[in-house]
């Protein structure tokens, strides 16, 4: 065997060693690698994170991850109740590293963009800095495409993108004036805005154009880290609150019963993103990592338009499969 064909037979080797991962892996490899051997999340210990949609789902699981490894937090959502009991939680989970004033609760509704300068200076007066910001807070979608009202498509992108763009601007803008340009910004995203996903043709939009100001962000201020993350199917009540192909309605559907992530392993997977400084993740259980990382070759991708059905794709990402 001459070298050339050892050299193409090693890298055969390697890719197949490397689609192996897409299986048994329920993260993308760098983050597996990262969370097993990077910098730990304790690391950012006595940083100051401020986490919206917070009062539950995939933002209080990553909130408690936090508090967990004494990382100081501002919790941010609408329902004011359940943000109290999470910073209860946090404080008893973090064992005395935190003390009643490293937890901030702070109401907010992520739509009434005219308050966001307003939260973010009571985080900075409280705290006097802020590392991290998590744009966490959104709400999925289920719906026909053909039936779904321009309405639905402009409020979906008002709480999805154009709060997050809002929020995030103001804090990196705090960052290129205080900071020297240094600081963080992070964002839930989602798989479906890697690849589209029948059934939630607003959100899968949403969630592109999200991936995509982000990226743009990182071109512009080289010195702020910014990490997408982006979850497959998670164990969350996000259904009860999904945007349909009606203005003002709620899917108002449950989770039970699906195969998901829990919320508790997204919040480390999350939190080992931040810590790391990635800047493009993604987690889900079997064979959602698969398709993921499948669908950014074309070959796939093709394969799977011709050969998956709508049905089989979304008995998949409703983790049914
Ligand atoms: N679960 C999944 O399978 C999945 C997959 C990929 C991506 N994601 C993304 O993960 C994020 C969190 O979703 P989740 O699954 O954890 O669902 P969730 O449990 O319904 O959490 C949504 C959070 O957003 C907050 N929120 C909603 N509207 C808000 C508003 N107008 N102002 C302020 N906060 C608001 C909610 O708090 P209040 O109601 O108290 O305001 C809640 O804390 C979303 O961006 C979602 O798109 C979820």
């Amino acid at each position: 065997m001459s070298s050339l064909e050892l050299l193409f037979l090693l890298l055969i080797c390697c890719f197949i060693i490397y689609v192996i991962h897409w299986i048994i892996l329920d993260c993308n490899v760098e983050l597996w690698y990262k969370t097993h051997f990077g910098v730990p999340i304790s690391s950012m210990r006595g940083q100051v994170v401020w986490v919206t949609g917070a009062s539950s789902g995939i933002g209080r699981g990553l909130a408690l991850v936090l508090a967990k490894n004494g990382i100081r937090l501002a919790i941010s959502a609408r329902r004011e109740h359940l943000l109290d009991s999470l910073k209860r939680e946090c404080l008893e989970l973090s064992n005395g590293l935190l003390s009643e004033s490293d937890v901030l609760v702070l109401p907010m509704d992520m739509l009434k963009l005219a308050d966001h300068e307003k939260h973010f200076q009571i985080v900075i007066n409280h705290f006097g800095r802020l590392d991290v910001l998590v744009n966490n807070a959104g709400r999925s979608q289920r719906a026909n495409w053909e039936e779904i009202k321009i309405d639905v498509d402009h409020e979906l992108f008002e709480l999805d993108v154009f709060s997050v763009m809002n929020l995030s601007r103001i804090v990196v803008r705090h960052f290129v004036k205080n900071c020297d340009g240094h600081g963080h910004i992070a964002v839930t995203s989602s798989i479906a805005g890697l690849c589209e996903v029948p059934f939630s043709a607003t959100y899968c939009a949403a969630k592109a154009a999200i991936n995509s100001y982000y990226r743009a962000l990182c071109l512009e201020q080289r010195n702020i880290d910014v990490t997408i993350f982006c979850p497959g199917p998670i164990a969350t009540d996000f259904l009860q609150e999904a945007f349909t192909a009606e203005p003002g309605q709620k899917h108002g559907g449950s989770t039970k019963g699906q195969k998901r992530m829990t919320s508790e392993r997204c919040g480390v997977l999350y939190a080992s993103a931040i810590a790391n400084k990635l800047n493009l993740s993604f987690c889900a259980m079997f064979p959602v990592v698969f398709l993921a990382y499948a669908c950014q070759y074309s070959i796939f991708t093709s394969i799977f338009r011709r050969f998956l059905v709508k049905g089989t794709l979304n008995r998949i990402r409703e983790g049914k499969i």
